[in-house]
């Protein structure tokens, strides 16, 4: 964290680091075996993190996988002085800020970004807040909970304002936590994980109102404000949104035996037609745990429907992706091995490039949410 916000660091950083353009040539095979090369030379002082929805290609170089809770608390635990993370922007954030402040993250291509994550930014939550607060005491009576897809400014928004930052594994007690708190939740900035969570507690659709950014007081009448339980953000996952429920019925037409299983970031309907709903992690040990010779159509990205499909066929299973389109998270798939092997080669030259460095008081406030978040 120190040392990218130090100029002189940064000029140095700059002037030594190999160019990354030279790799865009390399093939596959070629940087496989560099990253291979940088991992060794390196030993105990990288850590590679990938998430579930890495390609095969990077994922396999990864020391630790998992979701993103899991992520989190893998950075946090981590004693390498360099967390490589092979994941989105959002991920890389949390490794900065939870991490030791010696401790570097970094992500291979910081275009890696999460479409979802983008549809909130501090100025319009912090209207937001501003509006609730002409109809109610906001500080005195909701809770904001950030998803983990969120950026860092959004997490020091919560550690300020009594709030707590949730992932798909524990939103339900998070929001557990916030209402013992608080009588109502600002939700941001996925709708769909607010929804299908606050449902699952409960909550009648009807107290869940949406909070339109685009439009002023989030397009609701103060009525609407006051009989909410939860103000949801009308933020969404275009990966996850793809997934309707036709495809759940034409599935159960086909299998009628066979098992729907579906990330909360789906719609409210496709969550509801689903056997199972979870986190990636979730996701993962509900099919490996199941018996032999069974059916499963899951909803969540491609990468990792395509992995378990092909660890679980020697058990007979069949692991089918919901939607007949391909959509697998494009950002995610930004990390590929030409800018892995950029990253490590740069490393063990001793040059640090992508390094991604939340601003002090930022990371400060963050911090707080997070810490909040590890410790329920
Ligand atoms: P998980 O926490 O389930 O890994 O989800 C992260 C994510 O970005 C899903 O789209
Ligand atoms: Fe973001 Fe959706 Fe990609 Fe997850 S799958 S990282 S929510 S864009």
């Amino acid at each position: 964290m120190q040392n990218a916000e130090n100029p002189e660091v940064q000029k140095i950083m700059a002037a030594t680091a190999i160019d990354l353009q030279p790799y865009a040539s390399l093939n596959d095979e070629d940087c496989d075996k560099r990253i291979v090369r940088a991992k060794q030379a390196l030993g105990d002082r990288v850590v590679i993190l990938g998430h579930h929805y890495q390609r095969d290609e990077i994922f396999k170089h990864a020391d630790f996988s998992g979701d993103s809770l899991k992520l989190s608390r893998q950075a946090a635990d981590s004693k390498a002085e360099y967390i490589v993370f092979c994941g989105v922007h959002f991920m890389a954030e949390v490794a900065d800020i939870i991490s030791r402040p010696e401790q570097v993250s970094i992500l291979p291509d910081l275009s890696a970004g999460c479409a979802m994550a983008d549809m909130a930014d501090l100025e319009q939550v912090q209207r937001a807040w501003r509006e609730l607060n002409s109809v109610l005491d906001a500080d005195e009576s909701i809770t904001p909970v950030t998803y983990i897809n969120s950026a860092a400014n959004l997490k020091a928004f919560c550690g300020e304002h009594g709030g707590i930052v949730c992932t798909s594994t524990n939103a339900q007690n998070i929001l557990d936590w916030s209402f013992e708190r608080r009588e109502k939740v600002l939700f941001f900035p996925d709708q769909h994980l607010g929804r299908n969570t606050g449902y699952k507690m409960g909550i009648p659709l009807e107290e869940m109102v949406v909070w339109d950014y685009d439009m002023p007081m989030g397009g609701l009448s103060k009525e609407q404000i006051k009989n909410a339980k939860m103000i949801l953000w009308k933020g969404f996952c275009s990966v996850h949104q793809m997934f309707k429920p036709e495809q759940v019925e034409n599935f159960r037409r086909e299998y009628p035996d066979g098992f729907v299983i579906s990330h909360p970031e789906a719609s409210f309907e496709v969550c509801q037609m689903s056997d199972f709903v979870g986190s990636t992690e979730y996701i993962i040990n509900t099919i490996s745990n199941a018996e032999p010779d069974t059916q499963w159509l899951v909803g969540t990205e491609l990468n990792l429907v395509n992995r378990l499909h092909q660890t679980l066929a020697s058990e007979n299973k069949t692991v089918q992706f919901m939607s007949p389109m391909l959509c697998m998270c494009s950002t995610m798939f930004r990390i590929d091995p030409q800018h892995l092997a950029w990253v490590l080669e740069n490393l063990v030259e001793g040059n640090v490039v992508n390094q991604i460095s939340v601003p002090v008081n930022v990371a400060n406030h963050a911090r707080v949410a997070l810490q909040r978040m590890l410790e329920i």
